[in-house]
């Protein structure tokens, strides 16, 4: 007796959608087939015909917790991927305190054992001590963050000899690094800015402005050539730099590259009406912006849509506008959005899946998941493409109560999502019990 069937569904596996069910044992999937040939189970749950894509793997996340557990936690956090769809994420390290030093990543994971409900890789900072790297590295980190625009202690991303010097260390963890393309100072800048008697948002977009993302993603290009490492871009914005990316890979350069939904289907025309609700880094662009991103999925260079899920509590948020902190909440609105997309024809299933399941889980070197096939892991969720409603971020899991996609109608819904074979969201209701989320670790 197996532990689960699955049936009555349309399953995406290899490239297409099948109709039948899937069978589960022991967390993971066994069989996909038609519903009479898969094995007798003691449970069996009926699909009703809907949709069934591998459980999404969000490499791009905010989990906070720590100091700024107010803003979200680690359960609130993991629950509101699992109502999302979202069964894996990527947790950033610009935390307080940052993650970056061996104490503080292991007090993370201690920390996060007990509470998380899917699963979570870890991201650490570039640690002050450099030599830190290799002890973070051992201690299961899955990536490593650059921040340019924040420098702390005395490193200078602008320094050839300091930049080369951490490369090499980088190099030897065979960790993906993700880099954050802006420049530093962009604080100095907005002040420069309103005292030159720039309105608030203008202040703000000039000192986050295009050449910011170019440029760094440009000294990365340059800098990198043949030095083997494994480089990510995070939330690529514009045009500009899409291309020069392109053009890179296109060479045979070891980089990926990550874009948001805020980014594809958002414009910086929103941030007057939304204001700080539509307030972020890097900020929206220009519409032809959003076009060169989609392009780039439809094309294929595009690997990754991640979320950039970056919770604030609403009061910081109704703050002024250079006041209140920039990042929205992603993680209850990529599937909805995406699935509209899908729905509208603007991005293929197919696409959908490499670039929120497949691709996440080959770059950050996660074995067994992404994919709906045998001996892969059975994270799951079931999606009703027909369902059509609007956006409403008061019902989020996250503690940020706001979105800018506030009001947007959709067309499509997570309905159930599954964590090693267990249904942990039904119908919207949360079931996963605290700390039934794994820590995942790379596996070379
Ligand atoms: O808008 C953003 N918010 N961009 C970042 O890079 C950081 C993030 C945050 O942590 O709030
Ligand atoms: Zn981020």
């Amino acid at each position: 007796m197996k532990d689960l069937i699955l049936n009555n569904a349309k399953i995406f596996t290899e490239g297409e959608i099948k109709e039948g069910g899937i069978a589960i044992d022991k967390g993971k999937i066994i069989k996909i087939g038609k519903d009479p040939n898969l094995p007798p189970a003691s449970k069996t749950i009926e699909c009703n015909g809907n949709l069934i894509l591998p459980g999404i793997i969000d490499v791009h996340v905010h989990l906070r917790d720590l100091d700024l557990s107010y803003k979200e936690d680690f359960l609130t956090g993991t629950r509101a991927a699992l109502a999302g769809g979202i069964t894996t994420v990527l947790d950033m390290p610009n935390t307080k305190p940052r993650t970056d030093n061996p104490d503080i990543f292991k007090l993370k994971l201690k920390k996060a054992a007990n509470k998380i409900v899917c699963n979570v890789g870890f991201y650490s900072a570039i640690p002050e001590n450099f030599q830190d790297i290799l002890k973070i590295t051992k201690l299961g980190a899955i990536g490593f963050k650059i921040y340019p625009d924040h420098p702390y202690s005395n490193f200078d991303f602008s320094n050839d000899d300091q930049l080369s010097s951490l490369f090499k260390l980088l190099q030897n963890t065979q960790l993906p690094v993700t880099i954050h393309a802006e420049k530093r100072d962009t604080n100095k800048l907005i002040k420069t800015y309103k005292e030159a008697n720039y309105p608030d948002i203008e202040a703000f977009l000039k000192a986050h402005n295009a050449n910011s993302e170019i440029d760094t993603v440009q000294r990365c290009i340059n800098f990198i050539k043949d030095n083997g490492i494994k480089l990510h871009f995070a939330h690529i914005s514009t045009a500009e730099s899409i291309k020069r990316i392109i053009e890179a890979k296109k060479k045979g350069l070891n980089f990926s590259l990550e874009v948001t939904p805020h980014h594809l289907i958002l414009d910086s025309n929103l941030l007057q009406t939304k204001k700080s609700f539509s307030k972020m880094v890097p900020p929206l662009r220009k519409k032809s912006d959003c076009n060169a991103l989609w392009d780039g999925i439809n094309s294929g260079f595009v690997d990754v849509i991640a979320t950039d899920h970056a919770p604030h509590s609403l009061d910081e948020k109704k703050s002024t506008f250079l006041e209140a902190p920039s990042g929205i909440p992603g993680l209850e609105t990529l599937l909805p959005l995406m699935l509209t997309y899908i729905n509208n024809k603007r991005i293929t299933l197919k696409r959908f899946v490499e670039l929120c399941s497949e691709n996440p889980a080959k770059l950050f070197n996660i074995k067994q998941k992404g994919r709906i096939f045998p001996n892969f892991d059975a994270d799951l969720v079931v999606v009703d493409l027909k369902k059509k409603y609007k956006i409403n971020s008061a019902n989020f899991f996250s503690k940020a109560h706001h979105s800018p996609f506030d009001g947007f109608e959709v067309q499509g819904i997570p309905i159930m999502t599954f964590l090693n074979g267990k249904l942990v969201m039904d119908h919207r209701e949360v079931l996963a019990k605290e700390g039934m989320g794994s820590i995942i670790k790379p596996q070379n």
